[in-house]
């Protein structure tokens, strides 16, 4: 248990990478911690795409939009930092069109068993959907939800004490670490 709420303090989100390649065992944790999430009336409305050729993940990279707390030459990726893979959550409309929250539990599942190998991810909601989902070739009855990206990271992150509670942004550290703000427990949790 120690491990696992280890595991959750330190799975962050990561924003510069090693340019080195995730091996298929690892996607294929990836993937399988996403199939084996909780879905609405067990439909499991979501299917993924994953992109992991290097022209196609610089394709994809190109629609994408990093740390909006952040100005860019801080937040946005370089070209030596950038990820290693996305994988594409989608939407099957016609099997459950309101399926928010299991995509939400699918992400969080996979970017758990991600960095349970040592892989970091980023979740990407700021992307130019039309654009990916024409690369994608979704259809009608399709819809993209979110792309999340992947690499070994070279940086650190770690939770700070939110000490006042407008200041919800994230930031860097002189070493370029990030810090990311968490509300108190005192804060969010009422007991009835
Ligand atoms: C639904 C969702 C969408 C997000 N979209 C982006 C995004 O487009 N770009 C980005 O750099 N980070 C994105 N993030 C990452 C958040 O900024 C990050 O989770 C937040 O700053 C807290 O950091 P933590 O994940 O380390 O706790 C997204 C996270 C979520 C949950």
């Amino acid at each position: 248990m120690d491990h696992f709420m280890e595991l959750l303090e330190t799975r962050r989100t990561y924003r510069r990478f090693e340019q080195r390649e995730i091996s298929q065992d690892i996607i294929d944790d990836i993937l399988t911690a996403a199939r084996l999430a909780s879905s609405a009336a067990n439909r499991q409305p979501l299917t993924y795409i994953v992109i992991k050729e290097p022209d196609k993940v610089a394709g994809v990279f190109a629609h994408t939009k990093w740390a909006g707390a952040l100005p860019p030459e801080q937040g946005q990726p370089k070209e030596e930092e950038r990820p290693v893979l996305f994988i594409a959550v989608v939407e099957n409309l016609a099997v459950n069109p309101d399926c928010d929250t299991d995509a939400g539990l699918a992400i969080g599942n996979m970017t758990l068993a991600a960095w349970n190998r040592g892989v970091g991810s980023c979740i990407i909601g700021a992307c130019n959907k039309p654009a990916l989902a024409e690369m994608f070739g979704l259809t009608q009855s399709q819809a993209l939800h979110t792309v999340v990206a992947f690499g070994y990271p070279s940086h650190a992150s770690r939770v700070v004490d939110m000490e006042d509670p407008t200041q919800f942004k994230y930031y860097l550290d002189e070493k370029r670490d990030y810090c990311v703000p968490k509300r108190r427990l005192s804060d969010v949790v009422r007991y009835l």
